[in-house]
C-alpha cells in the first residue's frame, strides 16, 4: 500500500518535478509543484505573480508568506489533503514548521541526490512547453521535433532560471536556505535518500520500491 502524503526534496534540477509527475499519475495524488503555480501566475500576470517574478528571474526564493499562503489555500480542500506530493514546498525551515502548524504530516520525504556537475547538465538542457508546461532535456529526453511540444505542439523555450547566473543563485539558495530540511526530516524518521544520478526509468523505480 503506497504512502500518500509525500515530498520531494532535492537541489534545482535534481528530476523532482519529473517524478512528482510520474507518481502523481500512476498513484491518483495531487502534484502540488509551487515553481509551476508561481509560473502560472507570472505568465497571467496576477499580483501573486508581479510579486514573485523578481525573485524568481534571478534564482532567488520568494518570500516564506507569500508561498505558504498559496500551500495554505490548496491543500485546505480536504480532497488534495488527504493525498499529494509535494514539490518544491516546503524550502525553508520556516516553511516546514508551517506546514506542520497547518496539521499536515508527511508520511515521506524523498530526497533526490544528486551532483552538481549533473545540476548544472540538466538545467542548461532542459526546455520546457510555453503553454502546457511539459518539460524536456535536448539530451536525455528531446522532443519528437525541435522546439516544439509532443503534448500540445506548442513552442519549447529555456526557463529564464535556467540561464548561469541564476542557476549560480539557486544553488547558494538551496545550499543555504533547503539543504537543511533534510535534518529536519532525518530527525522526524521521514527522510529517504533517492540516487537521482541514474535514468528517470530507474530513478522511478527506486521510489516505487520504497514506497511498496
Ligand atoms: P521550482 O520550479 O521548484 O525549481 P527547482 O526546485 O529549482 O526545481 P526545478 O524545477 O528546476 O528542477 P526539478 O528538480 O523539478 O527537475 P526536473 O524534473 O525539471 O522553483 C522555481 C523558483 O520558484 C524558485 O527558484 C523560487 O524562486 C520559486 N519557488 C518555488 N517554490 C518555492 C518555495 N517553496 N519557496 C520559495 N520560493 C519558491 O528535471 C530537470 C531536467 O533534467 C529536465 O530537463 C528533465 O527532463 C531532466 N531529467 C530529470 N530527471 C532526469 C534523469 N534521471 N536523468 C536525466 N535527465 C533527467
Amino acid at each position: 500500500m503506497i504512502k500518500k502524503k509525500l515530498m520531494m526534496l532535492g537541489p534545482p534540477g535534481a528530476g523532482k518535478g519529473t517524478q512528482a509527475k510520474l507518481l502523481s499519475k500512476e498513484h491518483d495524488l495531487a502534484h502540488i509543484s509551487t515553481g509551476d503555480m508561481l509560473r502560472r501566475a507570472k505568465e497571467q500576470g496576477t499580483e501573486l505573480g508581479k510579486k514573485a517574478a523578481s525573485y524568481m528571474n534571478e534564482g532567488e526564493l520568494v518570500p516564506d508568506e507569500v508561498v505558504i499562503g498559496i500551500v495554505r489555500e490548496t491543500l485546505s480542500d480536504p480532497e488534495i489533503a488527504e493525498g499529494f506530493i509535494l514539490d518544491g514546498f516546503p524550502r525553508t525551515v520556516e516553511q516546514a514548521e508551517a506546514l506542520e502548524r497547518m496539521g499536515i504530516e508527511l508520511d515521506t520525504v524523498l530526497n533526490v541526490v544528486v551532483d552538481e556537475p549533473t545540476i548544472i547538465e540538466r538545467l542548461s538542457g532542459r526546455r520546457s512547453c510555453t503553454s502546457c508546461g511539459e518539460t524536456y532535456h535536448i539530451q536525455y529526453n528531446p522532443p519528437q521535433r525541435e522546439g516544439v511540444c509532443d503534448v500540445c505542439g506548442e513552442e519549447l523555450v529555456q526557463r529564464a532560471d535556467d540561464q548561469p547566473d541564476a542557476i549560480r543563485t539557486r544553488l547558494e539558495e538551496y545550499h543555504a536556505k533547503t539543504a537543511p530540511l533534510i535534518a529536519f526530516y532525518r530527525d522526524r524518521d521521514k527522510l529517504i535518500d533517492i540516487d537521482g544520478e541514474q535514468s528517470p526509468e530507474e530513478v522511478e523505480e527506486q521510489i516505487q520500491g520504497v514506497l511498496r
